[in-house]
């Protein structure tokens, strides 16, 4: 980050505006402490007009007019919605659907992943941008593509299952070894050779799961490709240039852990929707993860809404300081800037009721009032700037587990992010940070490392975990954990890694056999811990480890829920074979902790409300409609509905 004030501001699209607005835009953001506009996101069609013919006259002085108010820019490659004549003249380019359906120009991101025509066109238009403009003062980052995978995360064109069959002889180099982490034998499947392999469209039935899991690898890899070579343009014409793209949050068809090796910055677009009651939770997760993906590193909200979206089917706008709740969520947990989108609200087009940081109605509104106070409270956070998040606590975070147990043909298809919502809910209610780690990753720093449905575990990733007890940490696993490899063959000889591994070790239990419960049915639970267990149960049997839960109904009737080991090493393992109700979960928290030596922010649960530490402040922020007063650390706190605020060191208000 280049400067020492919070950047401020929004997706700014003058082009959809007379030139004389251009002028009042400045003055307005400088009113309302704007800092930063990314400029030119969707302005492909305007920049090329046709082929090889571009006009940079309108954003030269775009750049100019805003560089001269004083306003930073962080410039987007143009890309992400190629004009309607690419696909006339190359229709190939456009992506297909599983369903074999091409999908058609009018929106926008029409474009196949592996299209040589998209990548030819987008790259020169690239190469044009960073020589015109990569040493224009008013540029400090550059934002290439615009949410990679939002609408098309894959295509079943053509070109996309030739350059599949380029990445499956990269990762596999023989058709034999393909044959064998596919599991060929099943089915009559086996391929011999790789010219006969395809892309996994629709099928008779349920295709062959790794063939499936391997085309959402490649896929993300695919997009991440594009985003390489976009930025690899760049930097030949500018070696020192930084970059980013803006993520998605959880966001199932990119694995961030790989793409966020390839960014200068991590940035983020979340639209916590105002009508559900749990959003905060969703957020609160979604800006962990965005610390965590870059080592800890500050990190940028590059798009938020000020009010209301435009594209759930009921767009309620956001309550008076929710805005402002969120943005200061984002700095208390690890961010440096504040974006929206956008600036000024279109009048035409498929967003024009998407709220902006210039409503329809006006300078003179209720949303543009708030604006113009968070950029003059942003202004006053600026010691937050660089401010690290500390976190003892570490949820594992894994797309390969996330494809796995949303795919067809298992004992019961899971929600991937919302389970991880709902473990990490039990920490965000005691105020405890939290931090994502990716399954293969050192976890050393953390004091307490939870896994829940780490489904996908390659060997060294099941060895990383059971170093956590070995090491004298707490290790918490989750059901369906350590059930597959990386090719999602079985493990064999009682899951969670299979027969006598690092992970069975640690926490001294095997599973015999799965039971997943109907939606709506629990079961109880009973012993040490009493409650209800929801979504899942299996016959776990334990080897070392003691029950502290066991099912009381029902098929694993007298079987454990819930076990814990002392572990040899002085660490602690337990296991959880069902999806705890919140209460439950409560106090399964509160024994983690306890057995981590960790202590929570709050006594006990508090909903709705969340607590974190940044530089030494510590924010507190109330997600519900009701004046709170809670003891946080201590120290009792007063909040407004929605309200937020951050203790000084001392414990005084600012
Ligand atoms: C995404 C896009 C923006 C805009 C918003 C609307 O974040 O990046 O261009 O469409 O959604 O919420």
């Amino acid at each position: 980050m280049t400067s020492q004030v919070i950047r401020y501001g929004g997706d700014y699209n003058p082009e959809q505006w007379p030139r004389e607005v251009w002028d009042e835009d400045v003055t307005l953001m400088q009113r309302a402490g704007v800092t930063t506009a990314t400029v030119g996101v969707f302005s492909w069609a305007k920049l090329e007009p046709s082929p090889g013919e571009y006009d940079f006259a309108w954003l030269d002085e775009v750049l100019d007019t805003l560089h001269t108010g004083g306003i930073e820019v962080i410039l987007a490659t143009a890309t992400a919605s190629p004009p309607p004549w690419l696909a006339h003249r190359h229709p190939e380019s456009l992506p297909v659907t599983i369903d074999g359906v091409r999908l058609a120009v009018g929106s926008r991101q029409q474009y196949s992943p592996s299209s040589s025509a998209y990548r030819e066109h987008a790259l020169r238009l690239v190469r044009k941008m960073a020589e015109r403009y990569a040493r224009h003062p008013a540029v400090t980052l550059w934002h290439i593509g615009n949410e990679y995978g939002c609408h098309v995360p894959r295509s079943y064109d053509e070109e996309s299952a030739a350059a599949f069959r380029v990445w499956l002889e990269k990762r596999y180099g023989t058709i034999d070894e393909l044959n064998r982490a596919w599991g060929t034998a099943f089915w009559s499947q086996r391929y011999g050779s790789f010219e006969e392999v395809g892309v996994p469209s629709r099928m008779p039935t349920d295709g062959n799961a790794t063939q499936a899991i391997d085309f959402d690898r490649f896929s993300s890899d695919a997009l991440l490709e594009l985003y390489r070579a976009e930025r690899e343009v760049i930097r030949s014409v500018d070696p020192d240039a930084v970059a980013t793209t803006n993520f998605m949050g959880l966001f199932r068809h990119a694995d961030y852990w790989a793409w966020a090796r390839e960014v200068d910055v991590i940035s983020d677009d979340l639209y916590p929707d105002p009508a559900d009651s749990r959003s905060h939770i969703l957020a609160a997760a979604t800006r962990d993860l965005m610390r965590s993906l870059g080592g800890g590193r500050p990190w940028l909200l590059m798009e938020q809404a000020t009010s209301a979206v435009n594209w759930r089917p009921i767009n309620v706008p956001k309550h008076r300081g929710q805005n402002r709740l969120h943005s200061l969520q984002c700095v208390a947990r690890g961010a440096d800037g504040i974006l929206h989108f956008q600036w000024r609200q279109s009048v035409a087009g498929t967003e024009k009721f998407h709220s902006a940081m210039v409503p329809h109605a006006g300078p003179d509104s209720r949303i543009h009032r708030e604006v113009r106070a968070l950029g003059a409270e942003l202004k006053d956070l600026g010691d937050l700037i660089g401010q690290p998040v500390p976190a003892v606590v570490a949820i594992v975070l894994d797309w390969d587990s996330w494809r796995a147990v949303e795919q067809p043909s298992t004992p019961r298809q899971l929600t991937y992010d919302q389970t991880i919502y709902a473990w990490y809910e039990g920490f965000l209610r005691r105020g405890v940070a939290v931090d994502f780690v990716a399954p293969g990753a050192d976890t050393s720093g953390y004091r307490l490392v939870v896994a829940p449905l780490a489904n996908v575990l390659n060997d060294a990733a099941v060895s990383r975990l059971g170093e956590v007890v070995t090491r004298g940490d707490v290790l918490v696993a989750g059901y369906q954990s350590g059930v597959l490899d990386e090719d999602l063959h079985a493990r064999l000889g009682g899951y969670l890694g299979g027969a006598g591994s690092a992970l069975q070790r640690a926490l001294g239990v095997r599973v015999e056999e799965f039971a997943p419960l109907p939606d709506g049915v629990t079961t109880a639970l009973t012993g040490d811990l009493a409650g209800q267990g929801t979504v899942w149960q299996e016959i776990v049997i334990p080897v070392g480890a003691q029950v502290v839960s066991a099912f009381s109904d029902g098929f694993t009737a007298g079987h454990p829920a819930v076990t814990r080991q002392d572990a040899t090493g002085g660490g602690v393992g337990w296991y959880v074979a069902t999806e705890p109700d919140t209460d439950t979960r409560d106090a399964l928290v509160d024994r983690w902790l306890t057995d981590a030596g960790v202590e929570a922010a709050f006594a006990s649960a508090e909903p709705g409300i969340e607590t974190v530490v940044r530089g030494g402040r510590r924010f507190v922020g109330n997600h519900t409609p009701e004046h709170r007063v809670v003891t946080v650390a201590g120290t009792s706190v007063e909040l407004e509905p929605y309200g937020a605020l951050f203790l000084s060191a001392e414990g005084a208000d600012r």
